[in-house]
């Protein structure tokens, strides 16, 4: 019998403080209406003080545990996509799994906001193999310490938070494909200047902010819906399905605008596209896991649905999954 991979529990947390776009205007030269028009978003969370990045993939992780029935014992590897690691070593994931009292290994991806679908095709390929049974992915961020709050231009896109998923064994096909992409000669549209190996943090650094996210937006946009509809087919073809399988569209939350043009590229209603960042913001490696726990919890998600998962980011990196949703809804759980 082939083995598959398949979502077998998925959870989220977001941190307390809410930012509203009123509140930033109060920060930076900007308004609500700028930031709704142009990018969809109208309130953030923002970690408290002393809150890092692990402290939320852990209670996104305990809640993707607890829905999946496991316990750490159960658990044989961890992954977790980040673009804001709590250090540069050690990794988030051994924050994380300390957090949670895990004993499995742990290991860091950074494909900024595409690492959470690295790192489920990582999950995935180690399940279908048999080298593992369950895997947590999770994805978060604790972005906004990241991000430099006297430039209105990016300060306004970005919110913190978590997402997980457990990839577990199937007899059905659950995680159908993956198709992942990088651009690494697009680097320096979406860049952390300072603060690694190639430019150490200095007192020029403080001085020219460049510890802080710097993109150039328009090329971003460009990028983003010329990779991301052609990811989404190739993955639906690597599947054998077509775009009216599909039941949700399920984009990384970065804007509105982007989103609203990969839909009408794809020739995709708005009711099979999920949407929940005009309460979260850009959360980056954790926007996709992020939105699938809202989606599943909310009810709205029923096995057998087809979903397509995707994303972009720095790298410039892209992704597309095709997943056949395998969990029971919330409601209909034993
Ligand atoms: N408030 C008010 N005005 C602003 C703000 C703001 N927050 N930010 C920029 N402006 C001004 C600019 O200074 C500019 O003014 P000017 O015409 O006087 O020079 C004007 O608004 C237009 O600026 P643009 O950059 O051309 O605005 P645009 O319509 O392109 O929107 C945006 C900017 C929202 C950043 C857009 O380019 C975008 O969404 N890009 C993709 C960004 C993205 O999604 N990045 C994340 C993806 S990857 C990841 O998730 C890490």
């Amino acid at each position: 019998m082939t083995r598959h991979a398949t979502i077998i529990g998925t959870g989220s947390y977001l941190p307390e403080r809410v930012v509203t776009n009123k509140q930033l205007e109060g920060i930076v030269d900007t308004s609500d209406e700028w930031i709704v028009s142009r990018t969809g978003i109208s309130s953030r969370h923002i970690v408290a003080e002393g809150e890092t990045t692990s402290d939320l993939a852990a209670r996104a992780a305990r809640a993707a545990m607890d829905r999946a029935g496991l316990a750490a014992a159960d658990i044989d590897m961890l992954f977790l996509g980040t673009t804001s690691p709590d250090y540069i070593m050690p990794s988030t994931a051994c924050m994380t799994q300390a957090k949670l009292g895990l004993k499995c290994p742990a290991v860091d991806f950074m494909a900024a906001c595409t690492s959470w679908m690295y790192a489920l095709q990582s999950a995935a390929a180690l399940v279908e193999s048999g080298r593992a049974n369950n895997v947590l992915v999770i994805g978060a961020e604790a972005l906004t310490r990241l991000v430099d709050f006297s430039d209105r231009s990016t300060c306004v896109l970005f919110g913190d938070g978590a997402g997980a998923v457990v990839v577990g064994v199937s007899v059905e096909p659950g995680i159908e494909a993956v198709v992942l992409g990088a651009d690494g000669t697009g680097a320096e549209q979406l860049i952390i200047p300072d603060g690694g190996a190639a430019k150490p943090f200095s007192a020029e650094t403080a001085e020219n902010h460049d510890q802080f996210v710097k993109m150039n937006g328009s090329e971003v946009f460009k990028f983003a819906v010329r990779v991301i509809p052609r990811a989404t087919k190739e993955a639906l073809a690597k599947s054998g399905h077509s775009l009216e399988d599909l039941r949700w569209l399920i984009p990384h939350q970065a804007n509105q605008r982007i989103i609203a043009t990969i839909e009408e590229r794809l020739g995709i209603d708005d009711d099979h596209v999920y949407l929940n960042l005009a309460h979260t913001g850009n959360t980056s490696a954790a926007s996709i896991p992020l939105a699938l726990d809202d989606l599943y919890t909310s009810g709205r998600l029923a096995p057998g649905d087809l979903l397509a998962l995707v994303g972009f980011g720095a790298g410039l990196t892209w992704g597309a999954a095709v997943v056949r949703w395998t969990l029971a809804t919330p409601n209909e759980e034993a």
